[in-house]
C-alpha cells in the first residue's frame, strides 16, 4: 500500500487549526516517501492533544414524562488520537444514540464532549456550527455503504471537501490519494453498483477520511462482510488511524474484529465500562 501524500504543509503549527477546524492548514503536496510520512506523524504526535475524545457524564434522554426513554444515563469515554477503539453492547443499549450525540446529530440532555482539547458540549453546545463540526472534524463510516449512485467513486470521495470549499482539482486529487491508500484506485472512475461489498466500504472509508477529521465514527462497518473483508477493512482503519492520526470508535457485534481492539468500552443499560484484558480475550475466544 503506497501512503497518500496530501497532508498539509509542515506540521506542528498546523495542530491546533486542524483541530479546530478540520481542515488542512497546507496545500497538496506531491506523494512523499515512507521516512518523511514518519516524520510529519512524529512530528504531528508531538503537538497533537492527548485526547481526541472525552466524554463525561453524558446522557440522553428520548422524549417527555410517562414515556421517556434515558438511553444514556453519564457515559464516560476517552480516545487518544490515532486508536481505534471498540463499543459493544446488546441491541438498545445505547451504542447508536451515543455515536449521534458525539456526532453532533442529536443533542445530548446533559453531560460535557470535548473534542481534541475543545469543549464542544457542556449542557449545552458550546460551538455555533453543528453543520460544519460534522462536515470537517468528523467522518461517519455506517453499516451500508450510502454512496451515490449517479457519482463516479472519485467523485463520491471529493464531494465533501468541494462542500468545505476546497477546489474541485484539490479536492480530486485528495480523493485519489485516498482512493490509491486504501487499494482501491484501480476503481476511480466506476459507478458504485459496479463495486463489491467490500469495495464500496472502503470507499465510505475513503470518503469518510476526505476532510481529514480527527474523529471517525463507524457503526456496525463490517457488519455485511465475510470473515476476510472484514478483517481488512480494520486493518485499514488502523493503518489510517496511525496514518492520520485519527481517532477511531468502531461499534460492532462482530466477534470476528474484537481480537483486533486494543481497547473495549461496552455499554450496558445506558453506562460505559472499559473491558479488561480478561474480558477482551473471552470475546476474541468467542465466550
Ligand atoms: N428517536 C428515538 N426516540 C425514542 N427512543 C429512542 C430513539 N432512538 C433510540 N431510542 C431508544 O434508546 C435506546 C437506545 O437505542 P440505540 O441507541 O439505538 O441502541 P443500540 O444502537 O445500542 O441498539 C433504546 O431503548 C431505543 O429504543
Ligand atoms: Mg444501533
Amino acid at each position: 500500500m503506497r501512503c497518500a501524500g496530501w497532508s498539509r504543509s509542515s506540521s506542528s503549527a498546523c495542530w491546533p487549526a486542524r483541530w479546530r477546524s478540520g481542515r488542512p492548514c497546507g496545500s497538496i503536496r506531491p506523494r512523499r516517501s515512507g521516512a518523511e510520512v514518519k516524520a510529519r506523524v512524529d512530528a504531528e504526535k508531538a503537538t497533537e492533544p492527548r485526547v481526541a475524545i472525552l466524554l463525561e457524564g453524558v446522557r440522553k434522554r428520548y422524549g417527555r414524562g410517562d414515556t421517556a426513554v434515558d438511553a444514556l444515563k453519564g457515559v464516560d469515554m476517552r480516545v487518544a488520537p490515532g486508536e481505534v477503539v471498540g463499543l459493544i453492547g446488546p441491541s438498545g443499549s445505547g451504542k447508536s444514540t451515543l455515536l449521534k450525540c458525539l456526532g453532533a446529530v442529536i443533542e445530548p440532555t446533559a453531560g460535557r464532549m470535548t473534542l481534541g482539547g475543545e469543549l464542544i458540549y457542556d449542557d449545552g453546545w458550546k460551538i455555533p456550527d453543528l453543520r460544519a463540526l460534522r462536515r470537517d472534524r468528523i467522518g461517519f463510516v455506517f453499516q451500508a455503504p450510502y454512496l451515490i449512485p449517479f457519482l463516479d467513486v472519485t467523485d463520491n470521495v471529493a464531494l465533501l471537501p468541494m462542500l468545505a470549499g476546497r477546489p474541485n482539482s484539490e479536492a480530486r486529487d485528495r480523493a485519489r490519494e485516498l482512493l490509491d491508500a486504501l487499494g482501491v484506485s484501480h476503481r476511480a472512475k466506476a459507478q458504485p453498483s459496479e463495486l463489491s461489498g467490500g469495495e464500496q466500504q472502503r470507499v465510505a472509508i475513503a470518503r469518510a477520511l476526505a476532510n481529514r477529521p480527527p474523529v471517525i465514527l463507524a457503526d456496525e462497518p463490517t457488519a455485511p462482510l465475510d470473515s476476510e473483508r472484514a478483517l481488512g477493512v480494520m486493518k485499514i482503519l488502523e493503518q489510517m488511524a496511525g496514518q492520520y492520526r485519527t481517532a477511531i470508535i468502531v461499534v460492532t457485534h462482530d466477534e470476528k474484529i474484537m481480537p483486533t481492539f486494543r481497547r473495549i468500552y461496552q455499554i450496558r443499560d445506558g453506562r460505559t465500562a472499559e473491558l479488561s484484558e480478561a474480558e477482551r480475550a473471552g470475546l476474541a475466544r468467542g465466550a
